[in-house]
């Protein structure tokens, strides 16, 4: 969908359907826009439309308008209208108008305006509710909106703002599509091909291969690939927006989790496609700062393999040699996503990174404690972790914090090596951090579990079921603001 910002008026504008937004109660805002239409509301507005949050009731426009039809469109009570309220009508709208058929909408803004919203998050939703994973379906859904006209006299404040989450949009449907697309189509190569093409001047790509991990001494990482035919890639990206000290960014890139020989059950394993989530948000962060010019200096690594069981395949109570010199005794092949981010961990020093963000589908106790609502978090420094929150909050992918009591440490006491990749069952989403803050050191680190964030059993306003794409606009904002 293209977005064209107009200086048209209402009345003037030719389109399908103009969207009037309203809030409950207050004053008619509409009152100065031309006689037949300023009736039009006040007959409607509070008879059979009140504004509720998320209310949608489309009828046809006063002859004499240029419009064809009038959307009216609730945000509920006035105190409660915040940027995300807009994003969700944006979702809900466009969705809305596009099953109708309808190509070419416009978006009064007068209202929007006068709340001091910006109408920027009204078109992010918009775009974000719009998306549809197609590539399969011989027969596409044919009905599109073509075009979204925003009213506006052309402030370049909006433009810009416009422009920023038009970028950032497709960062998040790119990561989608990665997470979306089946398992044989996004192997770790068919990752790496992907990140490979990101590839600009201020953004360079190299795949670490097999006979390079091995060299590094990744046994961690390693040790999860050895059931699968598909070599592992370790994928290292750079973006050079400053000169100072990198913030590296970690994505579990588990692109088949079937357990391993601690195989899962067959109910709901082909989900585990999506275990590479965290390695889709990076590359989409990495597009957006590189698309947009951020100052920032960024590293992604994606510690990318299959985790499957096979002749060659790493048996429970195998005991290997992880990168930093620590031995782990892999007690359960399921555990495998903190073993590869304990090697990226390690790997990620040769920066010297200022901070160092993790992102993972990492336990299924994380979706058991928060549902779809809230992406876990746990972290060795205040600060970065207080940005974190903050910029959940501003996104909407909102952040929780769990601790890490050094009693966890315990749980993943081993008989025979330095440590056990899992504990009981008890605590495990503690446990699986605390694992990962042993591989840390120093650095501020904050881990991401969006386990059960990355995938969306029902459509949300503006998120249709399936990948999320969770983390991209979390972690712009976090590096935004830094
Ligand atoms: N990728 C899974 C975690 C997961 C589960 C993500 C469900 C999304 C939905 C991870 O590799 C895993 O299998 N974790 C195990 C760890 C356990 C064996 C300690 C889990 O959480 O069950
Ligand atoms: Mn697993
Ligand atoms: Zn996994």
């Amino acid at each position: 969908m293209r977005i064209a910002i107009k200086a048209t008026r209402e009345t003037d504008c030719v389109c399908d359907v103009l969207i009037l937004p309203f809030i409950e109660e207050g004053s008619n805002p509409y009152r100065k826009l031309k006689p037949s239409l300023s009736r039009l509301v006040a007959r409607v507005w509070n008879h059979e439309f009140s504004g509720k949050k998320q209310e949608v009731l489309l009828v046809p426009a006063p002859e004499d308008i240029k419009p064809e039809r009038i959307l009216f469109l609730g945000l509920g009570k006035k105190e409660a209208v915040c940027p995300e309220q807009m994003r969700q009508a944006g979702g809900k709208a466009l969705a809305y108008l596009r099953d109708l058929g309808l190509q070419r909408p416009a978006l009064s803004t007068i209202l929007v305006t006068g709340l001091k919203l910006s109408p920027a998050d009204f078109v992010e939703g918009a775009l974000l509710g719009l998306y549809q994973y197609e590539k399969y379906r011989s027969e596409k859904q044919g009905k599109k909106v073509a075009a979204l006209a925003v009213l506006d006299r052309t402030s370049r404040e909006l433009r810009r703002d416009i422009k920023r989450v038009e970028t950032l949009a497709a960062a998040v449907m790119f990561a989608r599509d990665l997470v979306n697309a089946p398992a044989n189509e996004m192997t770790p190569a068919g990752l790496a091909r992907v990140a490979v093409s990101l590839k600009r001047k201020a953004l360079s790509v190299k795949v670490l291969e097999k006979k390079e991990l091995e060299k590094l001494g990744m046994g961690a990482y390693l040790a999860i690939s050895y059931g699968s035919a598909e070599p592992p890639k370790f994928i290292v990206l750079e973006y050079k927006g400053s000169r100072k000290p990198p913030v590296v960014l970690i994505g579990k890139s588990i692109t088949f989790d079937s357990g391993g020989l601690s195989l899962k059950p067959s109910d709901n394993m082909e989900k585990m496609k999506y275990d590479m989530a965290g390695g889709a948000a990076v590359l989409g962060v990495m597009k957006a700062a590189a698309e947009l010019k951020l100052p920032v200096h960024l590293v992604g690594l994606l510690p990318a393999t299959e985790n499957l069981p096979g002749g060659c395949a790493t048996r429970p109570g195998d005991v290997v040699r992880s990168m930093s010199g620590k031995t782990v005794e892999i007690v359960n092949t399921d555990a495998e996503g903190r073993l590869a981010l304990a090697d990226a961990l390690t790997y990620a020093k040769r920066f010297n990174p200022a901070a160092v963000i993790d992102i993972a589908t990492l336990t299924g106790a994380c979706a058991v404690a928060f549902g779809g609502e809230a992406v876990a978090m746990m972290g060795n420094d205040k600060r970065l972790l207080d940005a974190v929150r903050k910029s959940g909050e501003n996104t909407y992918e909102r952040v929780w914090e769990m601790p890490l009591f050094e009693e966890y440490k315990e749980y993943l006491k081993s008989d025979i090596a330095d440590m056990r990749n899992v504990g009981t069952r008890i605590g495990s989403l503690m446990a699986s951090a605390y694992f990962l803050y042993e591989f840390a050191g120093q650095t501020p680190w904050v881990h991401l579990d969006i386990a059960g964030t990355a995938w969306i059993e029902k459509d949300r306003p503006y998120l249709p079921k399936g990948a999320s794409g969770i983390g991209v606009r979390l972690i712009y904002d976090i590096l935004q603001k830094r």
